[in-house]
């Protein structure tokens, strides 16, 4: 695809729940225990929202973390895209709720729906509408809530999920200066009954029909169906964007990918060939925050300094829908907060040996 601008992004963020709850806590909600879960998934903790917390509120928190990662204003931003499964309400967006917050006065803004994709699906929409020269600044959320949707009697379920956001700021560059090198995007819906979330449109109530007593809205999965399809997915997603980058997948410094379960990154980074230290993962942390996940693990990695600059990351997302994708990014962007006190560090220095 040949764009008539480029596109890079500047800022990474992220809006976390304070809450952590650990494997040891789950185990007084459900039969199971520290070392099953970390064995089979490599989580030890994850973030839980409160009951006064809100997708918009972290998302709103995300945004504003990247805005000051890149050191710009919201009011810089010319189009809001948030990534999510899980709003606050079927309406208005939660994109144009962090649109007010962020003070982004001229953006048109919007939600999209890819689940845990859905981050990778709104970047490369961005890239699509940066490219063609319609907006030179796009913000893009990726927030889930999913503890709401999920049985907490339920084992298989409830041990896989946080809560939290991430975003990102893309910005126009001269094509020369292209730094969003490829995306690609899937999508399978026959696999759509292997990870749901029903009851929770307007499917149900049903128009003039009795409500039942009790309407089952938790998270379905078949654990193992995902699994496979995960495993498969990640490599795909990565060969296809790197081609397409004109790159290959040696030239990737670092995966990110979509942090759902630290076996399936592992066996994807396996058939890529890619070491231990070239994969981002917070999974341990964090367990997986759907939309979220790509942008929280790069912030988090960036933030403990893990990310050589420049280097060539490949993102790459899966999961209901079915839904995958990727995006070859090449990443050279510094927290403007940390070269800021840099300076300030630097000049207070320089000051204090001169003579007025
Ligand atoms: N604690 C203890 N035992 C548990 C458990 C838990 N939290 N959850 C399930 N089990 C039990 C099951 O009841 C089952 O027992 P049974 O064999 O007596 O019926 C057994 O463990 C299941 O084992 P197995 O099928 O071998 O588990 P697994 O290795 O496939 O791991 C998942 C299960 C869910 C961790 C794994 O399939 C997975 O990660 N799938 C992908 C899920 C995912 O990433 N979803 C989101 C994608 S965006």
């Amino acid at each position: 695809m040949q764009f008539a601008y480029g596109a890079r992004i500047i800022g990474v963020g992220a809006g976390l729940p304070s809450s952590i709850v650990t494997n040891e806590d789950l185990t007084k909600l459900v039969d199971t225990s520290d070392e099953w879960i970390k064995t089979r998934t490599g989580i030890s903790a994850r973030r839980i929202v409160k009951d006064h917390e809100t997708a918009t509120g972290l998302a709103i928190e995300a945004a504003k973390d990247a805005l000051a990662f890149a050191g710009i204003g919201g009011d810089t931003i010319d189009l809001v895209i948030v990534a999510t499964s899980t709003p606050d309400n079927l309406y208005p967006s939660t994109a144009c709720q962090v649109q007010a917050a962020i003070g982004a006065h001229r953006a048109p803004s919007f939600d999209m729906e890819a689940a845990c994709t859905g981050i990778v699906y709104a970047i490369s929409v961005g890239q699509q509408f940066i490219g063609s020269g319609t907006y030179k600044r796009v913000l893009v959320v990726g927030v889930d809530i999913h503890s709401r949707f999920l049985d907490w009697e339920d084992r298989n379920t409830c041990i896989l999920f946080g809560d939290g956001a991430g975003a990102f700021i893309l910005e126009q560059t001269e094509k020369n200066d292209n730094e969003m090198l490829a995306t690609y995007l899937q999508a399978d819906g026959n696999g759509a009954h292997l990870l749901w979330i029903p009851n929770t449109g307007t499917q149900y109530p049903h128009a003039g029909v009795e409500p039942p007593k009790t309407v089952q809205r938790h998270l379905q999965m078949n654990g193992r169906a995902i699994y496979e399809f995960a495993v498969n997915a990640v490599p795909e997603a990565v060969r296809q964007a790197t081609e397409a980058a004109g790159i290959s997948v040696d030239d990737i410094d670092y995966m990110v990918p979509h942090q759902a379960n630290i076996r399936i990154i592992r066996a994807a980074a396996d058939r890529l060939g890619l070491s231990e230290d070239q994969i981002i993962t917070n999974v341990e942390e964090m367990g997986n925050t759907s939309a979220a996940s790509i942008p929280i693990a790069l912030w988090q990695a960036i933030s403990r300094g893990e990310v050589k600059i420049p280097s060539m990351l490949c993102l790459v997302g899966f999961g209901g829908g079915l839904t995958w994708g990727s995006a070859v990014v090449r990443w050279t962007a510094v927290d403007q907060r940390l070269s800021q006190s840099r300076k300030e560090t630097a000049g207070a220095t320089a000051g204090a040996g001169s003579v007025d």
